[in-house]
């Protein structure tokens, strides 16, 4: 293992990301060796919080209190801070020196903005001014989203930090990318044979991506009003799935080269008129129901959302990719709080073979080849093929062939997050989006969402809690002739 060394500074130290996310990955990265004795973490927070406060937050976010994690809370530092006020960056950066003279860091300096996002980009313009990202090191840039809420605003934003950071320097969280079956996408088509040849529009008749969710909005009623299923999932997490799983085989598994065919396909996506959204894209937004036996509210009851919201829950779409590989293939894609389970899977149906020997029997149904990836919970692949009835002369049946990364102990997978912090204390940007990759997924969900914007209240569908989402997501496929696959 690589050894690093790097001052991380975390501003919204206090916060929900910090505490059950950032402190647990950098305890693992630390007790797994990655991270060297040579690191310091500098939170940053509105409030007034001691030393001791602090680092007992973090022991208890790393969920055991003992000598060893305690010695590791001693590299975190608090610093309560005004991110308008010049003096606080000036404080920050006499500190910056002087740890990392103590911790022999060699300069590198990590910028991590887990924070409201309104103030990314006077935070960014505020290090460049007062010189807190001038060092000997490297400095870099962790952004959270939302990276904007459609696309002047995304440029805006991009506007202001790129005065202080260059690209290379900025690494856009898109935690789905950290997932480790996400990353296994591309090894899965370019690492074997029998895929690769089969992956386009001869031999795949549409490909499925669900992302389910079993928890409503929680307590961020406030931030999920304003954004919705489409910017809270599909501009990012969704778009950058079917990214990966139509990309090109890039020449060399380097940075610049898989994110340049990702960002072909995103160019090669069909815009959706906004005179067309209807067709091609559903929303829903999910009423009271039941969940694994518990009664659960509807969306509009839920805290800081108003009683006659018309924010979507739930997106469905169909996606066409305008390019040789892939024309007339539709991507479906569907995401929605409160359903009836959480996972995350892709569905890759193939075509139909060329002629069913088998329908002349009255109980043969051929079944078409699934490749389902799971993301989440369960980790693995399913082949779906078909195969002889035992016993029986002539007789099929659907056999699975199951590969399981990851069934009994779901512990095991480091989190998305460990791994990309540590992608970015190396300076791999790999798994981060590059600014032309946001840039075109927000002009592809900004027609979408300025005509949801402008409907008509009634025009919402609810879908009761605990279900797959309305009826329209089914319609949505049948037109085309397919249904979705709900497999497990
Ligand atoms: C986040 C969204 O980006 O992803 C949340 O803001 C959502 O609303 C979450 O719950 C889902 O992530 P995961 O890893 O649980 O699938």
């Amino acid at each position: 293992t690589e050894q690093v060394k790097t001052i991380v500074v975390i501003f919204g130290a206090t916060g929900d990301l910090a505490k059950r996310k950032l402190f647990p990955s950098i305890y693992n990265l630390y007790s797994k060796g990655q991270l060297s004795e040579k690191f310091a973490v500098v939170g940053i927070g509105r409030r007034e919080l001691s030393q001791e406060e602090f680092q007992t937050n973090v022991v208890k976010s790393v969920g055991t209190d003992n000598a060893y994690t305690r010695e590791f809370s001693q590299h975190f530092y608090y610093h309560p801070f005004d991110v308008t006020n010049r003096n606080s960056y000036v404080d920050l950066k006499g500190q910056l020196v002087q740890l990392d003279e103590e911790y022999q860091v060699e300069g590198n300096r990590i910028f991590y903005l887990a924070m409201a996002p309104e103030f990314f980009g006077e935070i960014a313009q505020h290090l460049k001014r007062e010189g807190l990202t001038n060092t000997s090191g490297y400095s870099r840039l962790i952004i959270e989203k939302p990276f904007g809420h459609n696309l002047p605003s995304a440029q805006l934003l991009n506007e202001q930090i790129s005065q202080a950071f260059t690209e290379d320097q900025i690494y856009r969280i898109d935690h789905y990318l950290g997932k480790e079956m996400v990353q296994n996408i591309e090894v899965i088509r370019f690492a074997n044979a029998i895929f690769e040849p089969l992956w386009n529009n001869r031999y795949i008749a549409n490909i499925q991506i669900t992302s389910s969710e079993v928890l409503g909005v929680e307590d961020r009623g406030g931030y999920y009003e304003k954004s919705g299923a489409l910017r809270d999932m599909v501009q990012n997490h969704m778009l950058q799935m079917v990214s990966l799983l139509a990309m090109e085989p890039p020449i060399k598994l380097t940075t610049d080269e898989i994110r340049s065919e990702k960002i072909k396909v995103l160019r090669a996506m069909r815009p959706v008129k906004e005179t067309e959204v209807h067709e091609y894209f559903v929303r829903g937004q999910y009423s009271s129901g039941e969940i694994n036996g518990e009664r659960v509210i509807g969306y509009r009851e839920e805290n800081n959302v108003s009683e006659k919201s018309t924010t979507e829950t739930y997106v469905a779409g169909k996606i066409l990719i305008d390019n040789f590989r892939w024309a007339n293939v539709p991507f479906y894609i569907r995401t929605g709080k409160r359903m009836k389970e959480k996972s995350t899977k892709i569905v890759v149906q193939f075509k139909d073979i060329p002629m069913n020997l088998y329908y002349n029997n009255s109980e043969q149904h051929l079944n078409p080849n699934l490749l389902v990836i799971h993301i989440q919970p369960m980790e693995g692949i399913t082949l779906s093929l078909n195969a002889k009835r035992q016993g029986k002369k002539i007789g099929i049946a659907p056999v699975k062939l199951d590969y399981c990364n990851n069934c009994e102990d779901v512990l095991n997978t480091p989190e998305a997050y460990e791994k990309l912090l540590y992608d970015c204390v190396r300076g791999d940007a790999t798994n981060f989006t590059h600014w032309n990759e946001v840039a075109l997924s927000w002009q592809f969900v900004d027609p979408i969402s300025r005509i949801w914007e402008n409907d008509e209240v009634t025009s919402i569908s609810t879908y009761p809690a605990g279900t797959m989402g309305p009826d329209e997501a089914n319609v949505l496929l049948a037109k085309d002739d397919f249904h979705w696959w709900s497999l497990s």
